[in-house]
């Protein structure tokens, strides 16, 4: 059973993480390149996933715990299962852009129950618990209903895969034509924070990783909205696919 203490237990660790990216020292910071195009890891999102990993595991232990950054090849599994990105935005993080977030996605048996993500920049505390409504700060939040023509649309590059790049572009052209404006903020996280919140009506990008969704992708909808693959598929939680988020329109994009 999921109780109020774990979900408290899991918010005070994202809170945690959130005063590690607050304090990061850049004179000892280093950063490092990963697999594909513009990818980096620094000391800081493995630090961040080590420390959630150890508190992550106290609060359920036998719980299988996914990370972006080494325990990216575990897999998720029947029981409990967290699904962490522990800086999303790392780009953002570098470069101190001060748009960055964590992710924890709990899941039971494959779908997702609990999710928290933190903006600690903004102070920002985005939750959702399955069945029971999301929350900015403790306050219940929703999804926007304005059409596509006044809606803001939010997409990522998928910068890791430049050869996804001409079909999402092509996508952005077309939906900016018909939309009020575009915004790229660089943290899937935090796209679907903002759709989940009503403040833009629709992200999409092209491939994304289970840790820069599986949280999101519960708030929105406990938010009132749908996410799914761009093809409206089900999104996958095992394996990257493509992320479509709205809010109420359900107008063809
Ligand atoms: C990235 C961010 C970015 C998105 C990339 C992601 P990372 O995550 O969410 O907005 O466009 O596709 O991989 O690498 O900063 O954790
Ligand atoms: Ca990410
Ligand atoms: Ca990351």
């Amino acid at each position: 059973m999921l109780t109020k203490t774990i979900t408290e237990e899991i918010n005070a660790a994202i809170r945690a993480a959130g005063d590690i990216i607050l304090n990061a020292d850049r004179t000892t910071e280093t950063v490092e390149s990963k697999e594909g195009h513009a990818n980096f890891v620094t000391s800081y999102d493995k630090a961040v996933q080590e420390m959630l990993k150890k508190r992550l595991l106290e609060i359920l232990p036998g719980a299988v715990f996914v990370g972006e950054e080494e325990d990216v090849h575990a897999q998720i599994k029947d029981g409990y299962s967290f699904i962490v990105d522990p800086i999303d935005g790392t780009t953002n993080f570098i470069r101190d852009m001060h748009c960055s977030t964590t992710s924890i996605g709990l899941l039971f048996n494959g779908e997702p129950v609990y999710a928290a993500i933190y903006n600690p920049y903004l102070g920002e505390l985005y939750t959702a618990k399955k069945g029971e409504g999301a929350f900015l700060n403790g306050q219940p939040i929703h999804v926007s209903d304005k059409p596509l023509s006044e809606s803001i649309i939010l997409f990522g590059t998928s910068p890791y895969y430049p050869d996804l790049a001409k079909k999402g572009f092509e996508l952005l052209i077309n939906l900016f034509s018909r939309a009020l404006d575009v915004r790229r903020f660089g943290s899937a996280a935090y796209d679907l924070c903002m759709v989940a919140a009503g403040r833009a009506e629709l992200f999409f990008e092209m491939q994304l990783s289970p840790w820069d969704y599986a949280a999101g992708s519960l708030i929105v909808s406990e938010a009132g909205g749908a996410v799914t693959q761009i093809d409206g598929t089900p999104l996958s939680f095992g394996h990257p696919c493509s992320v479509l988020a709205r809010g109420r329109t359900d107008e063809k994009i």
